[in-house]
């Protein structure tokens, strides 16, 4: 039995798994245990955004699993301070809760929202999301997630959340009410197929959290720590929110979330109100130092925008050329989404016999989210064999 139909008898199968047996990762490219090496162009969802392998990551991993691997919350921590510290530095936050994971971030969120309302009034409990929006699957960030097929089979979730309709100010207007004690938002949908949110509803949305006092709660879990170019994804529409969520990379690859909070809100949550064993890992902590401080670096974030940049008019210039099957570009740093409709599925597979890992998400659209280290040459490499992947599809010639 190989490994893949080894993981089919005895791994829970909730996962469309790829037919292919990774032995290891360098930089952007991983290698199967044949040896065939694949340009990696969505790095674990946004998790390797240094990419595979990066030895002073992993030998400050060691450096402190050697010291202490896990403390109880009884004590302070050297490690989740400082990173603690880094983010608080380089963003609104005057404070950071640590958790394992993006859904956790999501229901530490979800239970600040609420005891804040709580102070106001007895029905200052609803929470708003948007439509096609994806913020976890446990049963409170499931609730937030307004995508029916996730939750159908799950019912009955949290009560009092509901849904406005995305970029959809007259819709937001029309929800909000002194009972609505939070607006939970992606600045890119990620899931739902990269689409941004525009500078306009992010205005109407911030006059109306000061009209009706309810906290404005960004997801960055996705979009968030480099990926857009900026830091925090939401930087570029010049907005302090009350709170916001992070995961994916923060912790280099090991297990690590985060809800990162304004003062305005640092005392809502009290001791015994949350918590968690493993939040703020030392070890995940100590990897996250190097990752924040790595990707907090105002060239790092240049080079993004840059590479980003160059990714999108190369993919532009293919839309140009074969319209029948790209039919949208749109993103922003290294966050970037390819509208091909029905071909998205069988492009990601031809791409694959090329050497070229794609993911797909929201059925049509091809979501490209590389490690943020990506250099020119590989970005040439992707473009060439993208455009070869395509070409091979009949409707494109
Ligand atoms: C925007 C967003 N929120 C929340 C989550 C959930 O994070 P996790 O899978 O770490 O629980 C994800 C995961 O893809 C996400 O993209």
């Amino acid at each position: 039995m190989n490994l893949v139909e080894k993981d089919k008898q005895y791994v829970l199968n909730l996962y469309k798994r790829i037919d292919i047996e990774i032995d290891r990762g360098e930089g952007s490219y991983l290698y199967d245990v044949d040896g065939n090496k694949y340009l990696d162009m969505y790095s674990g969802i946004s998790v390797n955004n240094l990419g595979h392998l990066n030895k002073t990551l992993s030998d400050i991993i060691a450096k402190q699993a050697e010291r202490f691997m896990h403390l109880s919350n009884y004590f302070a921590c050297e490690s989740t301070v400082n990173l603690a510290k880094i983010l608080v530095e380089n963003t609104f936050a005057s404070k950071v809760f640590f958790s394992n994971s993006g859904t956790e971030a999501n229901e530490a969120a979800i239970k600040l929202a609420r005891k804040f309302g709580r102070k106001y009034s007895d029905s200052k409990n609803v929470i708003l999301t948007a439509s096609n929006s994806f913020h976890g699957r446990s049963c409170g960030s499931l609730t937030l997630t307004a995508r029916d097929r996730y939750k159908n089979d799950f019912l009955p979730l949290l009560p009092r959340v509901k849904n406005f309709i995305y970029n959809d100010t007259n819709d937001l207007k029309a929800l909000v009410n002194d009972d609505v004690c939070a607006v939970f938002l992606e600045t890119v949908q990620g899931e739902g197929g990269i689409v941004e949110i525009s500078q306009e509803f992010i205005d109407k949305l911030m006059k109306l959290s000061k009209q009706y006092n309810f906290l404005v709660i960004i997801d960055d879990i996705q979009a968030g720590l480099g990926r857009t170019g900026d830091f925090l994804s939401f930087e570029k529409y010049g907005i302090k929110p009350h709170v916001a969520t992070l995961a994916k990379s923060l912790g280099g690859g090991l297990p690590l979330g985060a809800m990162l909070v304004s003062e305005e809100v640092e005392d809502v949550l009290k001791p015994g109100d949350h918590g968690s064993t493993f939040g703020g890992n030392p070890v995940a902590c100590a990897a996250g130092e190097y990752v924040v401080s790595n990707i907090a670096d105002s060239e790092f974030l240049n080079q993004v925008k840059r590479k980003g940049n160059i990714m999108i008019s190369g993919l532009n210039e293919l839309k140009t050329k074969y319209p029948l099957v790209i039919r949208d570009v749109r993103g922003r740093g290294l966050m970037i989404g390819i509208d091909a409709g029905q071909y998205a599925q069988s492009i990601k597979n031809t791409a694959l016999e090329l050497g070229l890992m794609l993911n797909v998400t929201n059925d049509t659209v091809i979501r490209l989210l590389p490690s943020l280290n990506i250099n020119d040459k590989e970005i040439e490499e992707f473009l060439g064999k993208f455009e070869k992947t395509i070409n091979s599809i009949k409707t494109a010639r």
